[in-house]
């Protein structure tokens, strides 16, 4: 049992106020909860004989409320996001050419329909978490003058049993729209379901679900999946996508780009030689990563009182300090590579410069 994302979820059916889905939710935790934590599995059990029968005294809501009566409530996983923000995320020349080449679609789309070809209307985005797939559907959204909807695919399907392939499908058809862009997050959620063996029907209907929308899709809209494991997905579905985008982890240069820029952003201005040594120390890291990282130390300087080389500088040396002399010897040497000083270089890493010179010798032979 994913705890997170049940919490998620359970929030969201509290702040819609769907009892009947809430103990549906909370029934499905005790069972599964079982062997882990007996104890969980009691207090959830209590808290359901406690709980009241609000809504028609029956175990499971299997049907969605009369819609005449009450908004519909599967429509609280179709959201409309503010994309209008957005700055433009810093991503590789691969990257940017296949996006750019998507908004510049939207201009010539009579073009493209006298050549026999339909524009991309549908997009795959694979890649970590954390490396600019949400910006890049709101980016879309914003360059193409769309409005950005999302769905929360996973609420979807853990709602109203038996009945989230039909929610899904009402959901798709109203966002299927030439105004719209479509993002569908966690796209993998629905090949997750698929493990589960109570309900392979169902998982099976979604997936149809979102077959039948990817070849349906109209022209100038824009649907937009994204997922973080791509081998859990159908080939199916993979083949549907009119593209599939790889989103790679930032190259030691993106990171130079990324933070240089959000220091600027920050009102710092920091030296080359700043962004290059952060760059070393978190190379391997996501967009995101670096962000949070960065944040920090802004946040020390503002709270401190003390200038944000100092604490970058402070911050970089605990990257290293647990690495072996030869490693921290041979961040030392690229460091050197990009300009910093052999003083600075040794002092940042606590190595004596004797030592620096020797490694960049015995590293050359
Ligand atoms: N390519 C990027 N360029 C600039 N910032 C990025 C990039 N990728 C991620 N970020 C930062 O990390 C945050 C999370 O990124 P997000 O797009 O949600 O990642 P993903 O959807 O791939 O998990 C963003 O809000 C942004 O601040
Ligand atoms: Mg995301």
């Amino acid at each position: 049992m994913d705890i997170y994302r049940e919490f998620i979820h359970l929030a969201r059916l509290a702040a819609s106020g769907r009892q009947g889905d809430i103990r549906t939710l909370l029934r499905r935790a005790a069972r599964s909860a079982d062997k882990e934590r007996p104890d969980f599995q009691d207090q959830l059990k209590s808290l359901l004989q406690r709980l009241p029968e609000s809504e028609g005294q029956q175990p499971y809501r299997r049907v969605p409320p009369d819609s005449k009566t009450s908004p519909q409530p599967e429509m609280d996983s179709l959201l409309l996001e503010d994309s209008a923000a957005v700055a433009e995320p810093t991503w590789g020349p691969n990257l940017k050419g296949e996006l750019d080449e998507i908004i510049a679609e939207r201009a010539k789309i009579d073009d493209l329909r006298a050549a026999g070809v339909h524009p991309t209307r549908s997009v795959l985005f694979v890649g970590p978490p954390g490396v600019g797939k949400t910006m890049a559907a709101r980016w879309l959204a914003k360059n193409t003058n769309r409005k950005l909807y999302t769905v929360d695919l996973a609420s979807i399907m853990s709602s109203y049993l038996g009945r989230s392939g039909a929610n899904l499908q009402k959901i798709l058809s109203a966002a299927a729209n030439d105004t719209n862009v479509l993002f569908i997050d966690e796209f993998d959620s629905v090949a997750k379901r698929r493990g589960d063996e109570s309900d392979i029907g169902e998982s099976k209907r979604l997936v149809n679900v979102l077959l039948q929308s990817l070849d349906n899709w109209p022209e100038s809209g824009l649907l937009l999946g994204a997922t973080n494991h791509p081998e859990l997905l159908d080939r199916a579905i993979w083949r549907r996508f009119d593209r599939v985008l790889e989103f790679p982890m930032p190259t030691r240069d993106e990171i130079v780009m990324f933070t240089s820029s959000k220091l600027k952003l920050s009102g710092f201005k920091p030296s080359n030689e700043m962004s290059g040594i952060i760059a070393v120390g978190l190379e391997g890291r996501s967009f995101a990563d670096v962000e949070n990282w960065l944040n920090e130390a802004i946040r020390s300087s503002i709270v401190r009182d003390t200038p944000l080389d100092t604490i970058l500088a402070k911050k970089v040396a605990c990257l290293f300090t647990s690495q072996p002399v030869s490693e921290r010897a041979k961040v030392a040497t690229t460091l050197t590579m990009l300009g910093i000083s052999q003083r600075a270089a040794a002092s940042l890493l606590d190595l004596s410069r004797d030592t620096i010179r020797k490694y960049a010798k015995t590293g050359r032979e």
